[in-house]
């Protein structure tokens, strides 16, 4: 059941830095086409955030640090740098809601710019890079480690059922649920995978089937409705999947569907574990009902691949997200450990915590 290291394929990072140009492994296309954008400007970058050519949350955040670099190329000095910084930070915020790490992320690289402001555009702009390659690396550290927490609650055969897709492709590198997934099939803990296709945008279908065959771990696909079906024959041991925004009562907001997962799982008495990084609790949100949630274009919904599957006059509602509340959640698998209820309690000392040393 275990695998053999050796063979261990190298993390990949759907986000690469190289000569002055962000490059961002288009998600739009996998798993046809393994394509790589050049953003060259932060509407660049914006737009293909908004577009999910690079999604999920923590990948979401690195991207936007890299952003903040670009936006510095050609500004002024002073009181225009300032403006520009602004200008950009703005951009970037705008465009996707939910996920906390976006605003993370811009807020420690306002901290880096305005510390290194007064000594010139030039200066700051260095500063930033070393701070978003720093943040790039230490991403996949932290995936690492949640990794390793997470398969400690895995048992020899467990079959997992995960929703989205958290892999490398979510993150800056190896994902945080799928990094749970992954460790526990090396810990020859692992049976089986299933894998949620997550309408209406199939990530699970298009990205987590790509990353599992890539990393060589068992799966199948079912369809997002399968889940009642598939815990009422008790072929589900657990469930860990990711989150965008997590609240200081352990409420957590996730891709659409998560909510439905969450009260199946309670139904039949199957351990649901989030995993994420500590950069995706906000404390500024008291409760999930206080979270954004991103409502996208009904063309989605309606159409599949450009082909229009509803009559033309159909209205469609398109939440990209959905909340779990606090209660349905067996554990908050991050990088300093397994936060467990009562998570207002959990989280804040996990919060308070130092980051672990590497
Ligand atoms: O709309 P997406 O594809 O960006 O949504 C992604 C998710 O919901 C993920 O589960 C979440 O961002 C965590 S990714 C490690």
């Amino acid at each position: 059941m275990s695998e053999n290291p050796e063979s261990t394929p190298p993390i990949l990072s759907p986000i690469a830095w190289q000569s002055g140009v962000l490059k961002l492994l288009d998600q739009t296309r996998l798993p046809r086409e393994e394509t790589w954008l050049e953003c060259r400007e932060p509407a660049d970058v914006a737009d293909a955030i908004r577009r999910l050519a690079v999604r999920g949350a923590p990948a979401i955040g690195v991207t936007a640090a890299y952003a903040l670099v670009l936006g510095l190329d050609g500004a002024g000095e002073g009181a225009a740098l300032g403006r520009r910084f602004d200008a950009v930070a703005e951009l970037l915020a705008g465009t996707r809601p939910t996920a906390v790490n976006l605003r993370w992320a811009l807020a420690r690289g306002r901290q880096v710019f305005e510390g290194n402001r007064e000594a010139g555009r030039e200066a700051a702009q260095s500063a930033l890079l070393r701070w978003a390659e720093r943040l790039h690396q230490e991403d996949v550290e932290t995936n690492l480690r949640i990794g390793a927490h997470g398969a400690e609650r895995f048992r020899p055969g467990d079959r997992v059922l995960t929703h989205c897709n958290t892999g490398s492709l979510a993150t800056a590198g190896y994902g945080t649920a799928l990094g749970v997934i992954t460790s526990a099939w090396r810990a020859g803990k692992l049976a089986q995978v299933w894998v949620d296709e997550t309408r209406p945008l199939l990530q699970g279908a298009r990205l987590t089937t790509w990353e599992l065959e890539r990393l060589e771990i068992p799966y199948e696909l079912v369809t997002d409705s399968s889940v009642g079906m598939l815990m009422a024959r008790a072929l589900v041991d657990r469930v860990v999947l990711g989150a965008d925004r997590i609240a200081a009562n352990g409420d957590a907001a996730n891709k659409i569907g998560t909510y439905t997962v969450a009260v199946v799982a309670a139904r039949h008495g199957v351990p649901f574990y989030v995993a994420a990084p500590r950069s995706t609790i906000d404390p500024d949100t008291a409760t999930g009902e206080e979270i954004p949630i991103e409502e996208r274009s009904s063309d989605e919904v309606t159409e599949v691949f450009g082909t229009r599957i509803a009559p033309a006059a159909t209205k469609a509602r398109n939440f990209a997200f959905d909340v779990t509340p606090h209660e349905l959640i067996a554990g908050i698998v991050t990088e300093v450990g397994v936060l467990e209820p009562p998570y207002e309690e959990s989280i804040r000392r996990a919060l308070a915590e130092t980051d672990p040393s590497p």
